[in-house]
């Protein structure tokens, strides 16, 4: 069968070796990252950051995509030309963020629902114009006593399903987010509950909203301990709970999972899907869409100077490489330490 346009965008974020970098902060999500490097958080500075990373050497490598923020896809790089256009030529396609952040779910402050459906299919249309071909819309899930309710769970669930009909109306490839957090006390087998159970409702809810499996990607946390809990799993127990979570919940109709980071360090978020795709074969492909495991190494060699571009730029390269060495399970201890020690 002849595929779709969507079909073919969805395949090539997730083509052997490459994977997705989230370069979609808001505003106020990139001052915390500029602020522990000390930079300034204007718009010069976002501008020149993010062209430090879309103008490194043998920039689509290893990376198929870039989820841009609103400012991003409007801005122009140094040298005059639409980041669109930049990442064009550099073999990577344009993507961006749609959702409008979260605020905490009415009757249940502790949880959170995501906002950015009103007026969503012009901003597509407006978008799809400037050159995207694919878009993010992030929902939070929370652990926590008595949480997440299942309230919260449909609710986002809803939302997402919503976003991704609309995305596909509008011939633009949905990446579906639905991140439980793993800032809690809670074991990881509390967490692979949590992501079950919401991965099959937001499974159920697509389905309900008739959203084409083929023509999507999603964007899951990975089955692992919180962060504040004392007995912290292995790399290989956290790839086989979290292998084993996505085959019960996952259609293999849908092309391509793509993990974010959400607060692991750099090597464990790449060791992770090393020892994943290590343990195949899959029924998806099996990648990356990092924002801070792609970009800290980067910013904490930048540092906001000039001088700095070419060692930030080699770092950045460094790291998307071994990540695009963990997509067929040829990432290894070793060459962690070869990429530390240069
Ligand atoms: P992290 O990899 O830093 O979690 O970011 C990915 C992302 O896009 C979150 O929405």
């Amino acid at each position: 069968m002849k595929q779709t346009d969507m079909q073919k965008i969805a395949q090539a974020l997730v083509a052997p070796k490459k994977g997705i970098l989230a370069a979609d902060e808001s505003t106020g999500t990139i001052a915390k990252r500029f602020n522990v490097i000390k930079v300034e958080n204007t718009e010069e500075n976002r501008r020149n950051y993010r062209d430090l990373l879309f103008t490194t050497k043998g920039f689509g490598d290893y990376i198929s995509g870039v989820i841009l923020y609103d400012e991003t896809l409007r801005q122009k790089g140094r040298d005059g030309t639409p980041f669109a256009k930049v990442l064009q030529k550099a073999g990577s396609i344009p993507g961006i963020k749609v959702d409008a952040g979260t605020v905490a779910m009415t009757g249940a402050p502790e949880e959170k629902v995501t906002q950015g459906l009103d007026g969503l299919r012009e901003r597509l249309k407006e978008y799809y114009g400037l050159g995207a071909r694919f878009a993010k819309w992030r929902a939070v899930i929370t652990i926590g006593d008595g949480l997440p309710t299942l309230a919260n769970i449909q609710e986002n669930a809803r939302l997402l399903a919503n976003y991704a009909a609309l995305c596909q109306e509008q011939n633009i490839v949905p990446i579906v987010e639905p991140e439980v957090l793993m800032d809690a006390d809670n074991t990881i087998e509390r967490c692979m509950a949590v992501t079950t159970m919401t991965l099959h409702e937001v499974f159920d809810a697509l389905y309900d909203h008739c959203v084409v499996l083929e023509e999507m990607l999603l964007k899951p946390n990975m089955v692992v301990s919180g962060k504040k809990c004392k007995k912290q799993a292995s790399v290989e127990d956290t790839a086989a709970m979290t292998l084993e979570c996505l085959r019960r919940t996952v259609p293999a109709a849908v092309p391509g999972i793509v993990f974010l980071s959400g607060g692991q360090s750099s090597a464990k978020a790449t060791a992770h899907l090393n020892a994943m795709n290590a343990s195949g074969p899959l029924p998806w492909q099996l990648s990356f869409s990092y924002g801070r495991a792609l970009q800290e190494e980067a910013l904490a060699a930048w540092r906001g100077q000039d001088k700095n571009v070419a060692a930030a730029q080699k770092v950045f390269y460094g790291r998307a490489k071994l990540n695009g060495l963990a997509r067929s399970g040829k990432y290894s201890d070793k060459l962690e330490k070869e990429f530390a020690s240069v």
